[in-house]
């Protein structure tokens, strides 16, 4: 494999864990580019749904996947997590997360370096990433997070149990699925998030991923 790329960092786990936040500032902090994956898939059920098609529909799914343009993954419509619950429908799909696996590389590649979120970037995507981190919480913390955000931006409706359940649900589709399920890498470090603020989740990744590098540099 050419050593020409950049330096590449996976950072997967389930909804809400927080693993976004932490591959922004990551990225940031080293200088890399940063790639949020699940925007892939998100934007493939928007396609999907805007042309009319039932997400369960794989034609439609594939067709859209295979069309996806890159620049259009800053639309307000692709945040919030019935956006997340779509995409985990059409992530289902082989033939769509194969089309989606070349721009995922070739984004990984960029130099000086790139931080990857998702599902199964240690696993599928970048299995030869420098550093792998899998963040995780419990489903409980994960919902009360998400319940927050929905007080916070004035949603009074949803509640707790439905948080709940609703990431309990995905957590079963995006691991349960049979290609690329999501699941810790071999060779990732494993970073829970259920008692630390974002500050500290932030630090701790950090460590992590030096720690990794520097017995790279040293092996
Ligand atoms: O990370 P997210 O919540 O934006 O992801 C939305 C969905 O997309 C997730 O539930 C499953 C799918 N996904 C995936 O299958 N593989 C990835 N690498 C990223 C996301």
């Amino acid at each position: 494999m050419s050593r020409m790329r950049g330096m590449i960092i996976a950072i997967d786990g389930p909804a809400a864990s927080g693993k976004g936040t932490i591959a922004k500032l990551v990225a940031e902090h080293f200088g890399f580019h940063c790639l949020d994956t699940g925007l892939l898939y998100r934007a493939v059920a928007r396609d999907v749904e805007r042309a009319g098609f039932r997400l369960e529909d794989t034609w439609a799914a594939v067709s859209y996947a295979r069309g996806l343009d890159a620049a259009t993954l800053d639309d307000p419509a692709l945040r919030g997590a019935e956006a997340g619950d779509r995409a985990s429908v059409v992530a289902k799909i082989p033939e769509v997360r194969r089309a989606l696996l070349k721009y995922q590389r070739a984004f990984a590649e960029r130099p000086p370096g790139a931080v990857l979120d998702g599902r199964d970037i240690g696993t599928v995507v970048c299995p030869d990433a420098d550093a792998k981190l899998f963040v995780t919480a419990t489903a409980e913390v994960r919902a009360e997070r998400r319940f927050s955000e929905l007080r916070a931006r004035g949603d009074t409706t949803t509640g707790y149990a439905a948080v709940l359940a609703a990431i309990r649900e995905r957590d079963a589709r995006d691991s349960g699925r049979a290609d690329a399920p999501m699941k810790m890498a071999a060779d990732a470090d494993l970073l829970d998030t259920t008692q630390l603020g974002i500050e500290a989740a932030f630090d701790a990744a950090v460590g992590l991923i030096k720690r990794k590098i520097g017995q790279q540099g040293a092996a």
